[in-house]
């Protein structure tokens, strides 16, 4: 006998607006909630409800189920189809279309090619500053700077890249709303370069881009991809050397931001709709359920981590437990921007000068991406 998923344990409720209203305020409370009393009842699994059958879960066996049966699991109807920027190309495409695809973006990405990309990206890089500065602001203009230059060898406009960017930042509905004038003049601004590049040949990423089919919208959805994710992911690593000084030799770095991508995961909530109805552990979810997984969840999970809310880096001294540690998901639709961004990242901490931390606010707080509440006041030590 399969249990109704009504049976499922869910967070505390408003009369009247179920789950709506504290997700828009604090989602983290309210999934900490829901994931404790789904641990209480011994399962992995709560509901919410967000205006239809919602469920979210966070152990290994979920996140993998979500991320290995992508037919079952699909991306269209999911969070990333009401946001505009990130609506189209390979991260709304479903299999059997989205291996073929993935295919044809992935060797600009890959390992070697980052590699290519690499002294561009540094030249790009802006200076840290001589006197205190917000690390938030900073990660912003180096990331977006750093990311024009491996696109676009620093051809676009960056005022104009800037606009792009900014919206996705602020609290919804903003990263929500249609911008039919920006995305034209940004999608124009792309075909002018690739239009180039394709006379002139060059080795940035819009000339790998540009021949493929679909190619220029890919280039706008994954730029919007990359730059709030790899942003919030150094802004809280610069936070991190800044508090601990016994992290400042660079082959400690790689450990520091694996830590930090575990505890302040961008890329916190990834999400599919049901394309069919799927029993999980004797309940019956039905079709169109939205099922929600969570690297912020699975990375703060007591059952998989000692002392999940300590920063310690040592701990990744060993590998950690199977489809535990997301913050790039998981399976076929892994993050393409993994290598780009960890390399960028790395890179800049390398080369960043010892700071100290002198006041913030490095509380989570998640929108589109998470990222620090900030601001993160450093200065050179
Ligand atoms: C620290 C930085 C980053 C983090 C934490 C991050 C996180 C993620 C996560 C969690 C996913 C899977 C989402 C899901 O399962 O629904 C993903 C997918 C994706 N990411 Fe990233 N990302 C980062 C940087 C980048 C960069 C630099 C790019 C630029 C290329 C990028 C482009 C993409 C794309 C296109 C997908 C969709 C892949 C697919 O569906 O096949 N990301 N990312």
């Amino acid at each position: 006998m399969t249990a109704s998923f009504k049976t499922l344990p869910e967070p505390h409720t408003r009369p009247g607006s179920g789950h709506l209203q504290d997700w828009a305020l604090g989602p983290l409370p309210l999934i900490e909630q829901g994931a404790q009393r789904a641990r209480l009842g011994g399962g992995d699994l709560f509901r919410l409800r967000l205006g239809g059958p919602a469920v979210v879960g966070f152990s290994p066996a979920w996140n993998r189920r979500v991320l290995t049966d992508l037919t079952t699991f699909v991306s269209r109807g999911s969070f990333s189809a009401v946001v505009p920027y990130l609506a189209g190309g390979v991260i709304l495409t479903d299999a059997p279309e989205h291996a073929a695809r993935r295919q044809r973006l992935n060797p600009g990405f890959g390992r070697v090619s980052v590699e290519r990309l690499r002294e561009r990206m540094r030249q790009a890089r802006t200076p840290v500053p001589r006197q205190p500065f917000d690390a938030l602001p900073w990660a912003d203009e180096t990331v977006r700077r750093q990311l024009n230059a491996a696109y676009f060898s620093g051809d676009f406009d960056d005022t104009l890249l800037a606009a792009f960017l900014a919206p996705l930042r602020r609290p919804f509905p903003v990263p929500a709303l249609p911008r039919p004038l920006l995305f034209r003049r940004v999608e124009q601004e792309i075909r002018r370069l690739a239009e180039r590049r394709l006379v002139e040949g060059g080795d940035d990423l819009l000339s790998s881009l540009a021949p493929l089919p679909g190619g220029l919208t890919e280039t706008r959805i994954s730029l919007a991809a990359a730059h709030d994710t790899t942003t919030h992911a150094l802004a809280y690593a610069l936070w991190a050397l800044a508090n601990r000084p016994e992290f400042q030799a660079a082959d400690t770095h790689p450990a520091v931001l694996k830590e930090v991508l575990r505890l302040y995961p961008p890329g916190w909530m990834g999400s599919r709709r049901l394309s069919r109805a799927v029993e999980w552990r004797g309940t019956e979810l039905p079709r169109g359920t939205l099922a929600l997984y969570s690297p912020y969840l699975t990375g703060r999970d007591p059952a998989l981590w000692a002392r999940p809310l300590d920063f310690r880096p040592e701990r990744w001294e060993k590998p950690p437990p199977a489809w535990a540690y997301l913050p790039f998901g998981g399976g076929e639709r892994t993050c393409l921007g993994l290598h780009l961004a960890q390399t960028l990242i790395l890179d800049v901490l390398a080369e960043t000068p010892p700071l100290r931390a002198r006041w913030g606010n490095d509380e989570p707080h998640p929108g589109v991406t998470l990222g620090p509440r900030g601001p993160l006041v450093v200065e050179r030590r």
